[in-house]
Formats: C-alpha cells, structure tokens, sequence
C-alpha cells in the first residue's frame, strides 16, 4: 500500500496549546514519596528534599501545568497538615488506591510550589470537596495568593514565602462519581455552585475579565459511555437552572484499561494485545468529540440571561485531567499502580498527544496520569536509580508542536498501522509519523505545496515490543537522530521501522 501525503502548509486550523503536554502527580504508591520527595537529609542528591535527578530530566520537558495533589488524594486532603516545620508535621495514613504508607506530610504547599517553580510549570490545585469545606478551600486560596496583610498571608511568609504563589487554576473536586462522592451530576454541580461562589479572587481580582481564578468542574469518567453522556447533560442542566456560576473548565478523565486479559501486563504481551491497546488508546478522540458537543449543547440550552448588561459568550473549555495507559498488573504491585513502560505504552502515548493535538481547537489541557512511578509514566524511580520511560522521550520529541499551528492533512489512504500528525510554526513544519506495526517497518512519502527542506529526524524505536528501559539497561529505548530523507521526484520517502515514532521537522522558504 501506498502511503502518500500531501502536505499544504498554509492548511492551519487552530493553535496547539502546550498545556496540552502537562502532567499529574498525586499522593499515590511511590509517586510523590520516594518519586518526587526524598528529603534534605538523603543521600540522594536532591534540591532542598526534591530529587535532583528527576527535576533535572522534567526541565528538559517544561511541564505547562502540573495537577496535584490529587486525584482522588485530593478529595481527603487538608492542606494544613503540609506547611509549617516539617518535624512538627502531623502523620497521617494514606490509603489511596491501596497505598497503605504512613503519611508524614513533608511534601506540601511550600515543597509542591518550589518544585513548579524549579521546572517552570503552573500549579493546578484540587480542593478538597468530600472531606473539606467551603472555609478549608478559601483558607487555602487566601494563604496562597494574598499579597494584603492578613493572618494567613503573614503565615505564608513566616513559612518562607514572601510573595504569594499566584496560583490560577483550581479545580473543584475530583470523580464525584465515584470516589470524590459517589454523588450524582445534579448534587455535584450544587457543590460546585457553592465551592466556585466562594472562592476568594485575592490578587487576581484586578485581572482584566475572564482572567480571574481558573475554576475546574469535574467531568465525567470518560470510561463509561452511557454515563458519560448523561453526566455532562445533567451537569450543564443544573448549572443553568438558576444564574449560571461561571464554569470555566471541565475535567475529563480517560483511561486506556488493560485490565481484563490475565496474560497481559505491563511488560508481557502478545502481538493482539499490542494491537489491541494501541487501538483502544484511540478511542480518546471520539469522547472528546462527544464530550465537546455536550457541553456546547449544555450550555445552548442555557436560559436567557435577565440581567441588565447584554450577556458575556459563556464559554467553557474542555479539559483531560487524567488520561493513559492502565494496565491490570499495576493493581496488583507494590508501590501502588507502579507499571513499566514498554514501546507499547510510548506508541499509545504519541497517539493520545496527536488526538489532542489534532483536537487543539477543542481540547485546552491535558495532563498525562503519571509523571513518576503510577501508571503511564515518565519516569520510575528504583532507590538511589532513576530510569526515563520511552514515553518521557516521546514527550521531547513532541515539544515543537507547542504554540505551533495543527495542519489539516487528509490520512483518510494510509495503511492502518501509519499515523500522521503535522503542525507548523514559523518557517518550519513538523511530521509525526507513527509505526504502530511491532513487526514491519513502513514506508510514508510525504509532499508538499511549497518549497520544502528535510532538516531533522528524531526517532524512538524498539525492536522487541515488549522493551522497555531498566536500572540494568536504562537506555535501551532512547531517542535517536534518524536518517534525514533526500527529495526524489518531488517526494520525501521515509522509512519507519517497525514499532516507532518519528519526528521531521521541514523547513519552508516562501512563508
Ligand atoms: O491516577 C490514579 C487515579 O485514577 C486517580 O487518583 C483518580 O482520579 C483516578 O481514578
């Protein structure tokens, strides 16, 4: 079969927002715990308790945005118990999806800003919506972002923080369908009424109109297509019953389950379990499409406004707070929901950022579920040993496409194993091309409407589909430089191995 593409350069519809790249960590088996926080007084080398080497590898990806501290952490969470001197902390015990750890709260507001600071990325904050309250959530909001003095301002800074952290997204609640309360949508969107009325704006209260605190309703469970459905609708219906509370984005959770097949774990698979997940990693973008139009249609429906001022557009961004690969073997390890991650799970992973990529007019963040030692990682952590998943090259690989513009291209007659993505910024365009077949390699040729220089090839490639990297081979799936192809009658002919993921980047010269 003939892979051909034509590539119109100027064909650019919407602008990829590189919060779409951003991460999740959570109070959950190793990943803050031993993943993130080791403390002052480790013999690994770390920034004041953090990591060194894993803060190192994450400033080369540039988290936008990291959520935290939860996940269904959050939702038990008081963030109390995580400031003041860490020897006087209370201890705590955390059960969160069976992480069975005494809790001593050395990773708290303090430690989780200096690591978002550290790696450039905003905080998103979960407030605690089951176990909290209304005044815990303003106490919060006013001792992080208030500059005035007041009792929690000043505390603020005696626990050394001068200027206030400026934290703008906040997000109300976690799966209230389930663990965040096993609520319905309607008794959900009372809570978010309340919680999203009471919010202390602080030093965002002069930002100009529609900059103020980001408040984030939770969605549905994408994993449940009736439900789902319903959710969204009775969400939107209540919040337009009376007044409209501004919602200004909706969290969806999607998670590629492995879990039914005994013979399939992380890391021993078969070639239809290959096939297998990677198909249903793609299931993604139908949910997005579904769960956008609902929304649109929610707030359609909407009654109209009686005020005195002609309405402000309501708008509401589409938000996947928790998304990858979860496989059955992570619930039956310790720490909690540890998995590796093979050449399987770094394919799934590209496909899932080219679905939001593809989708950047629709989808506005997307944080990836999570960044170290739970589920689809990017990095695992083995005592003093830090390995880099092939996803975390993958997340490299992808960063040109932030800020650049998608590209329309029609993929309707590639072979069912080859996807493309392409995005353009400036002079240059850059090519995604995936080889979801663990067996082949694949040939793509790729033409364009203008003058166009092949510049650069970078590709991740494994040639067993179950290798993933070690503490004894901890490179063994790496990014590569690939073989820059030469133009032949107006076409580049690329070679994709069998099981990889490729980026070329083109240079245009009449923009
Ligand atoms: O990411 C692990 C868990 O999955 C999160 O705590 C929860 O929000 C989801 O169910």
């Amino acid at each position: 079969m003939s892979n051909h593409v034509n590539i119109c350069t100027e064909k650019r519809k919407g602008v990829i927002a590189p919060e779409l790249h951003s991460q999740f960590i959570e109070f959950l088996g190793s990943c803050i715990y031993d993943g993130i926080w080791v403390g002052e007084d480790s013999k690994i080398p770390n920034y004041r308790g953090i990591r060194k080497d894993v803060v190192d590898a994450l400033k080369l990806v540039e988290p936008p945005v990291i959520r935290w501290p939860g996940g269904c952490f959050a939702d038990t969470y008081h963030w109390r118990n995580g400031i003041g001197d860490r020897a006087s902390r209370p201890v705590t015990y955390n059960e969160n999806f069976d992480t069975y750890e005494i809790d001593d709260n050395q990773f708290g507001t303090h430690e989780f800003m200096d690591f978002c600071n550290m790696l450039g990325a905003k905080p998103w904050f979960g407030i605690n919506v089951l176990s909290g309250s209304v005044q815990e959530m303003r106490d919060w909001i006013e001792y992080c972002n208030r500059s005035e003095e007041t009792d929690l301002s000043r505390l603020r800074k005696e626990n050394g923080a001068e200027a206030p952290f400026g934290v703008e997204y906040w997000g109300i609640g976690n799966e209230p369908w389930f663990g965040g309360g096993m609520m319905t949508a309607q008794l959900y969107a009372q809570e978010f009424r309340k919680y999203s009325a009471a919010m202390p704006l602080c030093d965002f209260r002069n930002a100009k109109k529609g900059q103020g605190l980001k408040k984030i309703a939770c969605g549905p469970d994408g994993n449940k297509p009736k439900e789902r459905v319903q959710w969204t609708k009775d969400f939107f219906a209540e919040i337009g019953r009376y007044r409209q509370p501004q919602v200004d984005a909706y969290d969806l959770h999607f998670y590629n389950w492995n879990v039914l097949k005994d013979d399939d774990s992380d890391v021993d698979f078969d070639e239809n379990a290959w096939k297998r997940v990677i198909k249903s990693s793609l299931e993604l973008e139908d949910v997005i499409l579904e769960q956008y139009a609902l929304i649109q249609e929610g707030i359609r429906n909407f009654p109209e406004s009686e005020g005195f001022d002609e309405p402000e557009e309501y708008k509401c961004d589409l938000i996947v707070g928790e998304w990858g690969n979860w496989h059955g073997s992570a619930s039956r390890t310790r720490p909690a929901l540890y998995q590796q991650c093979t050449m399987r799970d770094a394919i799934t992973t590209a496909l899932t950022l080219d679905i939001f990529h593809r989708n950047c007019d629709i989808v506005k963040m997307a944080c990836m579920a999570q960044t170290v030692n739970v589920l689809n990682s990017l990095i695992l952590t083995s005592g003093e040993h830090t390995i880099l998943t092939p996803n975390y090259d993958v997340f490299l690989m992808y960063k040109v496409h932030r800020d650049a513009e998608k590209i329309e291209i029609d993929t309707k007659s590639l072979d069912e194993d080859i996807y493309l993505f392409a995005s353009g910024k400036d002079q240059e365009i850059y090519v995604n091309i995936i080889n979801a077949d663990c067996k082949n390699a694949k040939t793509v040729e790729l033409s364009f409407d203008k003058e166009a220089e092949a510049v650069n090839v970078q590709t991740l490639k494994s040639s067993c589909m179950t290798d993933y990297n070690s503490v004894e081979e901890p490179d063994k799936i790496r990014k590569t430089h690939g073989k820059i192809p030469v133009k032949t009658d107006g076409k580049y002919v690329f070679c994709a191995d069998a099981a990889s993921v490729n980026v070329l980047t083109f240079s245009v010269k009449d923009r």
